[in-house]
């Protein structure tokens, strides 16, 4: 059976998306993320913390993503670093859900795991979605680190107010999947 052509219902083709999925209880949204930008067209290389393979698997993430998954410094294969070779060639770095600790470790520069090696190695553009506690995401700490981003120019895919899984409603719920694909489609279109 031939398969279809290229259309606008493949907006990201030729487009590569590391996606970055951190350590929260809104990890598993990150499966709709990846299905989506891939029926869109992406290529999209999934890298994960450790924190979130505790709440969902790299098998999932990678059968949907349909590559393999990094989350490890320390089993990547070849002469150079997997995940320098991919902060070279990506689109975009869009991390989704982005934690607490990862906005601190890119506001301030700190690499210890693959996403915060890749923010600071790669020229592409970034979009962080947050999503935490809502008195997490309120706190001056996270304020200042996520104005620091935005001053850099990282976008930030606002979460929004809905009852969080930590028991409490406000601000902090990952923003809703048609909210964070619109503003990939809308970045590269
Ligand atoms: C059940 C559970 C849910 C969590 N949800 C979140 C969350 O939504 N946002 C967040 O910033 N941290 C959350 N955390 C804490 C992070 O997992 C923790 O800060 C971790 O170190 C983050 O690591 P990472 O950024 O390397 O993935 C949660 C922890 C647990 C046990």
């Amino acid at each position: 059976m031939s398969q279809s052509a290229p259309s606008s219902s493949a907006p990201l083709l030729g487009k590569t998306i590391a996606l970055g999925v951190s350590g929260s209880i809104a990890a598993y949204k990150a499966a709709d993320v990846i299905s989506e930008l891939r029926k869109s067209g992406a290529d999209v290389q999934v890298v994960m913390t450790e924190s979130a393979t505790k709440f969902i698997s790299a098998l999932t993430l990678g059968t949907l993503s349909r590559n393999p998954v990094m989350s490890s410094f320390w089993n990547e294969e070849g002469w150079q670093p997997g995940h320098i070779e991919l902060a070279d060639k990506i689109d975009l770095f869009l991390v989704a859900p982005a934690t607490a600790q990862q906005i601190g470790n890119y506001a301030n520069g700190l690499a210890p795991d693959l996403l915060g090696a890749i923010y600071l190695a790669t020229q592409a553009p970034i979009m962080l979605a947050p999503a935490m506690n809502g008195k997490m995401y309120e706190h001056e700490a996270v304020r200042k680190n996520l104005d620091i981003l935005k001053g850099r120019g990282v976008e930030i895919i606002d979460p929004v107010v809905g009852e969080l899984a930590c028991g409490y409603k406000g601000m902090g719920k990952l923003a809703p999947l048609a909210v964070i694909t619109e503003r990939v489609f809308s970045f590269f279109s």
